[in-house]
């Protein structure tokens, strides 16, 4: 039986880690929204678990959307220009919207989303991420919810992947050099 866990050689963030910190970030959400409602935007597919698990620990109104996106080109390198493969249901006009990422490496995904949101006027537009590269950023990006810093190191699981495996793993953890060096 093949068994992706056996693919990992470490765990950096466990299950249990990653629980309590998004039970954290829902509860500061809620204290900062007070008296508001918010449009949450999940960036598919990574951020599907963390948005699941996250919405659960807001307290205040949130409507759900979701927006599908793929860079253009085959670079591995993210330029950061996006393709919008399934754009948001309803209008954020006049709305809080807070991004919803599992990741930001170099920023540029997050970065052109944010313009191409704010030009359909919200009143108001945050990013939160479950996690964080702070020294692969080729752009400034002003990041206001974020659940870990991760090193330099090639990590899958919690919506993470590797040619689109392993995001199911409960827990980050880095993947080991003969997945992707075979
Ligand atoms: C990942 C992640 C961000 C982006 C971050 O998406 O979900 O959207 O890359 O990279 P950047 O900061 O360097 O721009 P990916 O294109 O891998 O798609 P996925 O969410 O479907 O895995």
């Amino acid at each position: 039986m093949s068994d992706i866990h056996q693919d990992i050689s470490r765990v950096l963030i466990s299950a249990d880690e990653i629980q309590a910190r998004i039970k954290v970030l829902g509860e500061e959400i809620t204290v900062d929204y007070q008296n508001e409602d918010i449009v949450l935007v999940c960036i598919l597919k990574g951020a599907f678990l963390f948005m699941a698990d996250l919405c659960r620990h807001i307290r205040v109104p949130v409507n759900t959307e979701f927006m599908a996106i793929s860079s253009y080109g085959h670079s591995t390198e993210s330029s950061g220009v996006v393709r919008i493969l399934k754009d948001l249901n309803e209008s954020i006009a006049g709305r809080n919207v807070l991004i919803i990422e599992d990741i930001v490496d170099t920023g540029l995904t997050v970065s052109y989303l944010e313009q191409l949101l704010e030009a359909r006027k919200p009143n108001s537009i945050r990013i939160c991420t479950l996690s964080n590269k702070p020294q692969c950023h080729k752009t400034p990006v002003q990041i206001d919810y974020c659940g870990f810093i991760l090193p330099q190191e090639f990590v899958v699981g919690f919506g993470l992947d590797y040619r689109d495996y392993y995001r199911n793993l409960p827990y980050i953890g880095v993947l080991k050099p003969e997945i992707y060096q075979k």
